[in-house]
């Protein structure tokens, strides 16, 4: 029996045809980059060099370019992330309001520091400039769930909520 190759990326039938649509409502390829990214990640949970190959091949851009713009974007992942991966922000108005000591107590915690891992994969940590919500600061995204107004006791209350495989979204940690 021959041993299997290994697979090269590409697009499953899902993705192919999320792809597709994409690519009609677009006016360019170029304007396509950042949702094949995201679909990428989606399907593979990380961008590989490979993967970046491929994207620029299937929009006929330069591998240069896609790899400056996975580089500049925090929302796209070069390397596996934890199931939990904690994005807070540190930029003016969440510095202003406690950032740096909710990113000391999660390393402490967690025993990582920013763009580190925990040994299990339950956690990895990013520091990461505006999240866009400037309003509820301190904020720290948790995969695609935002938590705001944010402080020790409910940095906690996330920690514990995601070991026991909680969703986040069925607790109030949006701003009031
Ligand atoms: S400064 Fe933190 S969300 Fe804008």
């Amino acid at each position: 029996m021959k041993a299997a190759a290994q697979e090269k990326f590409a697009f499953n039938k899902e993705n192919e045809e999320v792809f597709q649509e994409t690519l009609k409502k677009y006016p360019t390829k170029m304007a396509v980059l950042l949702p094949a990214l995201w679909l990428c990640q989606k399907q593979n949970g990380h961008l590989t060099d490979e993967i970046l190959e491929y994207v620029a091949g299937r929009l006929d851009l330069s591998p240069v370019h896609v790899y400056s713009v996975v580089e500049f974007y925090t929302m796209y992942h070069r390397r596996p992330p934890g199931k939990y991966h904690l994005q807070l922000c540190r930029t003016l108005s969440c510095t202003l309001c406690g950032c740096e000591e909710l990113r000391e107590h999660l390393a402490k915690r967690l025993g990582i520091a920013p763009g580190e891992k925990t040994r299990d994969g339950l956690f990895s940590l990013e520091e990461v400039e505006c999240l866009g919500s400037c309003g509820t600061a301190p904020v720290m995204r948790v995969n695609e769930v935002y938590c705001e107004n944010l402080n020790l006791e409910k940095v906690d209350k996330i920690i514990e909520m995601c070991k026991a495989d909680k969703p986040l979204e069925e607790e109030p940690m949006g701003a009031h």
